[in-house]
């Protein structure tokens, strides 16, 4: 990491539900940078891939997928809750990325070597232009590891299916705590247990853990470091 201030490009990594959308946009609002939350490239290729019926442990063809689909992601279009649009082929899928299918298969499809280079390309291409927030989990070690700041985004799995479950609930979806926090140890699981770039901490990164603290809290630790 160098010393710039502010930071041009700035990464942000952790496990599920740590906070780690909020935070970029939060800190791309401030900044006036281009916020990227590179998960979305792995839930568009699990959701068109759940839509061709293609078995998504089927490396070949899901890699075949994300090679041949051009993925966007831009600013929000509506105030309906996104945070960015997710187009595929000029085909907004935001929403269908948000589904429980999709997060429950899409760890699995982001463990294929051959998805990971397809999508990490595209992604480095976007980050280096600098003045970006890029989210994900391999963005300090392996994307950007050049980045300027790098921070690794922690909470216990509890306290990351806490906030899941309550966002859930607020939806309006019918669930039960225990199945989200069962959900959130076995992404854990296979996100830190891959062979290729498991989740981990950059030796460069900054750690927060969040269990104690609000997004606003977060947010204005990170954002000091900016200045
Ligand atoms: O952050 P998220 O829940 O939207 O991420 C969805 C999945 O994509 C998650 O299982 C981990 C994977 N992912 C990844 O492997 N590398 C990234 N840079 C971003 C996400």
């Amino acid at each position: 990491m160098t010393n710039k201030h502010p930071p041009s490009i700035i990464a942000i990594d952790g496990p599920a539900a740590s906070g780690k959308s909020t935070l970029g946009l939060k800190l791309a609002k401030a900044l006036d940078y281009l916020f990227f939350d590179t998960g979305v490239m792995y839930r568009a290729v699990t959701w068109i891939a759940l839509d061709h019926d293609i078995d998504v442990h089927d490396e070949a063809k899901v890699t075949a997928l994300a090679e041949a689909t051009p993925i966007d992601v831009a600013p929000a279009s509506k105030s309906d809750g996104r945070v960015c649009d997710v187009l595929v082929a000029g085909k907004d899928i935001t929403w269908e990325t948000r589904l429980p299918i999709v997060d429950a298969n899409v760890s699995v499809v982001s463990a294929h070597p051959g998805v990971r280079a397809a999508l990490s390309k595209q992604q480095r291409r976007i980050g280096q232009r600098g003045k970006v927030v890029m989210v994900g989990r391999d963005i300090g070690t392996v994307i950007l590891p050049e980045a300027d700041l790098k921070i690794y985004l922690d909470a216990t799995a509890a306290e990351r299916a806490k906030r899941r479950f309550n966002e859930m609930i607020a939806r309006g979806a019918n669930v039960n705590y225990e199945d989200v926090l069962a959900k959130v140890l076995e992404r854990d699981r296979i996100d830190s247990t891959r062979h290729v770039a498991p989740l981990k901490t950059a030796a460069d990164a900054v750690v927060i853990n969040s269990n104690d603290l609000d997004a606003e809290q977060v947010f204005e630790k990170v954002f000091a470091l900016c200045k």
